[in-house]
């Protein structure tokens, strides 16, 4: 199967007529198109519409996580209602299996990597902080225990490893990602990760047990020598 991959399109009538066109190959590139979060820029309903006017006509099956973006406005179901109805297959702490591969995705969160990952101490917000991490990590656990297809591919928004957000200004790396993510993966197994978010990340990078790790946000594609809109992914 060969596995399309973008994220963060940030949807605005401007910013999709520049990717209207190179995403229109992706068809004849790929068999399935995964989106790794941040369709839309202020998670407006209106802008998720718009957005799907022009998914669809792409006519390939779509596997998707929401993003922070997503969440800005409140309506975050609605938009997974509006693009459950249109075939997209949104993954929040969910598996999916399609032709003897499993996507398991949720959003993911923040709070850091390696040794410098938030821990649960001191003041309830923090423990209130924590425990988003945590309960993203158990939607993932969930999603991957789901699957029985040994090829699976893993769909983040957020960064599972530090390598794919070098390039960002250190100081907001723990802003970007947890490595709690990559635990997870780690523990279950997976042929790859893809996530978004790190606009200005690094490309590739690897888990702790050497899963591969590719950052596929939109502007850092674009930033790429030929620009590209998605990155195409075999398994
Ligand atoms: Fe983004
Ligand atoms: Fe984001």
């Amino acid at each position: 199967m060969r596995i399309a991959s973008t994220a963060d399109i940030h949807f605005s009538p401007q910013s999709y007529d520049h990717i209207r066109e190179p995403l229109s190959h992706v068809r004849d590139e790929a068999d399935v198109l995964i989106i790794a979060g941040d369709l839309t820029n202020y998670g407006k309903p209106e802008e998720m519409e718009s957005l799907l006017n022009g998914l669809v006509r792409l006519r390939i099956p779509i596997v998707a996580v929401l993003g922070n973006h997503d969440y800005e406005s409140g309506h975050q179901d609605d938009l997974i209602r509006m693009m459950t109805a249109e075939g997209i297959k949104v993954l929040d702490g969910t598996g999916y299996e399609r032709d003897g591969v499993g996507f398991a995705g949720t959003k993911g969160f923040l709070g850091g990597f390696g040794r410098g990952v938030l821990t649960s101490f001191g003041e309830p917000q923090i423990k209130v902080f924590v425990q988003a991490a945590l309960d993203e990590t158990m939607k993932l656990e969930r999603a991957l225990m789901q699957l029985r297809s040994e090829k699976r591919v893993v769909v983040l928004h957020y960064a599972p490893v530090v390598d794919t957000v070098r390039g960002e200004p250190e100081q907001i790396f723990p802003y970007l990602g947890s490595s709690r993510f990559s635990e997870v993966v780690d523990r279950h197994g997976a042929k790859f990760i893809v996530h978004g978010h790190a606009h200005h990340g690094a490309l590739e990078g690897r888990t702790t047990a050497g899963i591969p790790v590719h950052n596929v946000s939109l502007s850092l594609l674009m930033a790429q020598q030929p620009p590209c809109v998605y990155r195409v992914f075999d398994v």
